[in-house]
């Protein structure tokens, strides 16, 4: 059974933190999974941390479906989110709806984020309505960076605070399920947690959320040359994984690999007989 919209509300009030981390194909779903996380996001990083784009524009809905798929067979037990892409939901109803539809339908995922404030409210009433959950994301939107700046903390002065936390309520009000709170002083990110009562999940937004999520790339050192503020590495992947390939080049070069154990072996009447044969 996977973690459900009504058990991560639950969590919320239980005062039982949720992490959350994001992950894009099978393989990382599946060691997440087991790990127990019980949220995987699906995010449209993929398109910096998969494909190679400088940013998440421009990542289609095609990439998203392909890459949801692959988490969806690799999880058992979490609950995973799909990033609507850039356009996908923007300019109208209709596409929002039936590109949300294809997350769910043909992706497999159990819900969807999409980034935005108030203009976003009857997008996330009409999807909550036919049945589709929506984690909303407010706060920096990697989607809008070239409106924002590129990883800017946003609500730091009082109007633009404000108007953050009106945001949150009204997007609340309006049927999303969780609210994803991306670089905001903590302390506006602690108002909005204790005015809401769906879950809050924070990315450098300070401790006071109810979740946290980490990007899979940057918590376990796989992008050496880029670690934002708020990531914490849990491990250094990048650094091992270039060790293991020198250590691989050095032991092929001194044909220390593969070992005898390593290889597979013919019987030695299998291999008098070929001998015998080429030897006629
Ligand atoms: O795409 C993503 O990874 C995200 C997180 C930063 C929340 O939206």
């Amino acid at each position: 059974m996977r973690v459900t919209v009504r058990q991560l509300k639950q969590m919320k009030r239980r005062g039982e933190k949720i992490p959350m981390v994001t992950a894009y194909d099978y393989t990382a779903a599946r060691l997440v999974d087991a790990a127990g996380i019980p949220v995987i996001l699906v995010g449209d990083s993929l398109g910096e941390w998969m494909l190679g784009y400088g940013s998440t524009l421009p990542v289609t809905m095609d990439d998203m479906v392909h890459h949801v798929k692959a988490v969806v067979r690799g999880a058992q037990s979490a609950h995973v989110v799909a990033d609507m892409p850039f356009m996908s939901y923007q300019a109208d109803d209709a596409d929002a709806l039936s590109n949300a539809g294809r997350l769910i339908k043909d992706g497999g995922a159990q819900s969807v984020k999409l980034e935005g404030g108030r203009p976003m409210v009857e997008t996330i009433r009409r999807m909550a309505d036919v049945g589709i959950p929506v984690m909303a994301h407010i706060g920096f939107t990697p989607q809008s960076e070239n409106q924002l700046g590129k990883g800017r903390i946003q609500g730091k002065l009082p109007k633009a605070a404000a108007s953050l936390i009106e945001d949150a309520v009204e997007l609340e009000a309006a049927g999303a399920y969780s609210i994803v709170l991306e670089l905001v002083p903590s302390q506006l990110a602690e108002m909005i947690t204790e005015r809401l009562s769906i879950p809050t999940i924070g990315i450098g937004a300070g401790v006071h959320c109810d979740g946290q999520v980490q990007v899979f790339h940057d918590m376990l050192g796989m992008i050496e040359d880029f670690v934002p503020k708020h990531a914490r590495h849990y491990a250094e992947l990048g650094e091992a994984i270039k060790l293991a390939m020198s250590r691989y080049m050095e032991d092929v070069r001194a044909q220390t690999f593969p070992a005898d154990s390593e290889s597979h072996q013919m019987k030695q009447d299998a291999l008098d007989e070929l001998s015998a044969s080429l030897a006629e």
